[in-house]
């Protein structure tokens, strides 16, 4: 591919620009941004600083060579390389909040975050009592650690736990939590599911594992393939670490506890799996399917 010369001298027509070059370019979304046009403008406010919800005709700043010398080396390698753009920025976004990434971790992404920020509404039987709010919250499968840190900023006195199988993840949610300054109350273990989590009683165990068919890794475009391949498939029906959680969360719930599952587009999967359980299978906020919710006492029938 020969360099790619962008001209754009104001913010929204480089903008357009970029829109444009990303569109003629066959790119697959969904890693953090869903069209060309979010991801272009997340590459125009990470470069020139400014706030990623910006108003590109209230910016009012020029756009320089630098700027456009530094924008079309990041497009090139997003072109070429088919890379999800926030693994070249090392950032992104989710519900609002800023976090650390690299390819060791998946790209935030999960529905979770929205169900968080309703504080479990109406599942978490505290969520209308200032007193009764969940103490201690399990990230289980924590990758960037997203999930328990948007669940301890909204819980400020509840104590969370990230666990994740890979030690290069959980440095990165090691980051994430010094950023947000919250290593009095979040901390990280190194487990295999359940192996080394100490056993204690949870009120909400948030659990986004791996769960899509190993045999649909070579159906998927090339920016998944970026991503670490744990983190994305698990088992010939997607489901081996889902099944682990399930077989053990009662052990590790509170009476009144709640264990949040994502398991995606394998709910049906998971649903023929276990044929005589009713999952609640939740409507969010902002999208995303395959996310249910399960009591400690449902919890109880998958117990091995
Ligand atoms: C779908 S990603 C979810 C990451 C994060 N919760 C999020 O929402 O972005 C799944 C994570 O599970 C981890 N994982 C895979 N197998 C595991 C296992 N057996 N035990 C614990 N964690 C595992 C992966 O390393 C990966 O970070």
């Amino acid at each position: 591919m020969h360099a790619l010369i962008l001209k754009s001298t104001t913010v929204p027509d480089l903008i357009n620009e970029i829109t444009t070059a990303l569109e003629q370019s066959d790119l697959s979304y969904g890693h953090g941004m869903e069209t060309a046009l979010d991801e272009a403008a997340y590459l125009v406010s990470f470069t020139l600083g400014l706030p990623p919800d910006f108003d590109p005709y209230m910016a009012g700043l020029s756009v320089t060579a630098s700027h456009r010398d530094a924008i079309s080396g990041l497009l090139q390698k997003r072109i070429e390389e088919r890379k999800p753009l926030v693994y070249l920025l090392g950032e992104t976004w989710l519900a609002g909040y800023k976090f650390i990434v690299n390819e060791h971790v998946l790209v935030p992404r999960s529905p979770i975050a929205s169900l968080i920020q309703e504080r479990f509404f109406p599942w978490w039987i505290g969520a209308e009592e200032a007193d009764a709010e969940p103490i201690v919250i399990l990230d289980l499968c924590s990758g960037s650690g997203c999930l328990g840190i948007l669940a301890a900023l909204e819980f400020p006195d509840a104590e969370v736990l990230l666990t994740d199988i890979d030690p290069k993840a959980l440095r990165v949610a090691e980051q994430n939590i010094a950023a947000y300054k919250l290593q009095n109350r979040v901390s990280t273990v190194l487990s295999d599911v359940w192996r080394q989590i100490p056993l204690g009683q949870y009120d909400i165990i948030l659990a986004n594992p791996p769960y899509v068919p190993q045999h649909e890794q070579s159906e998927l475009p090339t920016e998944y393939q970026h991503e670490p391949a744990h983190a994305l498939y698990s088992g010939g029906d997607g489901l081996d670490v889902a099944k682990k959680i399930l077989a053990s969360s009662s052990q590790y719930l509170t009476a009144d506890g709640l264990l949040v599952l994502e398991v995606g587009e394998s709910a049906d999967a998971l649903e023929q799996h276990f044929a005589d359980t009713e999952f609640m299978w939740l409507a969010l906020e902002n999208g995303g399917e395959g996310v249910c919710v399960l009591t400690a006492q449902e919890c109880k029938q998958f117990a091995s």
